[in-house]
């Protein structure tokens, strides 16, 4: 079934597997992902998550470029996020960047409703989108860092091919 979300267990280690590029050939390369992602977060704009985000136009409109140039990246197309890193591997410097902010179990499922929407939008073979949630679907719960109970964890993982 796609757009299936599972839970974060806590003490699980996370394993994801990085987008085919056969997505980003799909969607339309940068530009197609630069629609998809200004899409995605002018929903996020309207979401219950939306006070985790500038509210300044020029900062939001920041971090809306700066994520489309990462998911171009981290789907096989040209390397325009890397030079933000410091060196850094690129996942652990993402999921780094999260522990900032207090992220719940429930903003996740919010924050990947707004992707579900956008990719809904766009026309592309269900097996193609469905890899893509794959990665997104496992990469997000190690955002995740504050449970229910207060308590602040961050899980391991290992990245697949
Ligand atoms: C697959 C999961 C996710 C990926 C790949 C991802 C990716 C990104 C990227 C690329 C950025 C911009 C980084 C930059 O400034 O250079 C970002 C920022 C951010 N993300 Fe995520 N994200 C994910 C899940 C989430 C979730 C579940 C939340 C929950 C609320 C979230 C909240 C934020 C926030 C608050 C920012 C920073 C906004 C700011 O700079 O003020 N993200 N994310």
């Amino acid at each position: 079934m796609s757009y299936e979300i599972s839970k974060v267990v806590k003490g699980e280690s996370i394993d994801f597997k990085m987008p085919s590029p056969e997505f980003f050939e799909a969607i339309g390369r940068e530009e197609g992902m630069r629609k998809l992602m200004y899409d995605f977060y002018d929903i996020i704009y309207e979401s219950d998550i939306a006070n985790f985000f500038p509210q300044e136009e020029e900062e939001f409109d920041e971090v809306k470029e700066k994520n489309t140039k990462f998911f171009i990246q981290i789907c096989g197309g040209p390397k325009v996020y890397e030079g933000q890193t410091d060196g850094i591997d690129l996942n652990e410097y993402m999921i780094r960047l999260h522990d900032d902010f207090s992220i719940y179990e429930k903003s996740r499922y919010e924050w990947l409703g707004c992707m579900e929407e956008a990719l809904r939008k766009v026309e592309i073979e269900q097996r193609i989108k469905d890899d893509f949630w794959n990665y997104l679907e496992n990469f997000s719960k190690l955002t995740v860092n504050t449970f229910s109970d207060g308590s602040v964890y961050y899980a391991d993982y290992n990245p697949g091919q």
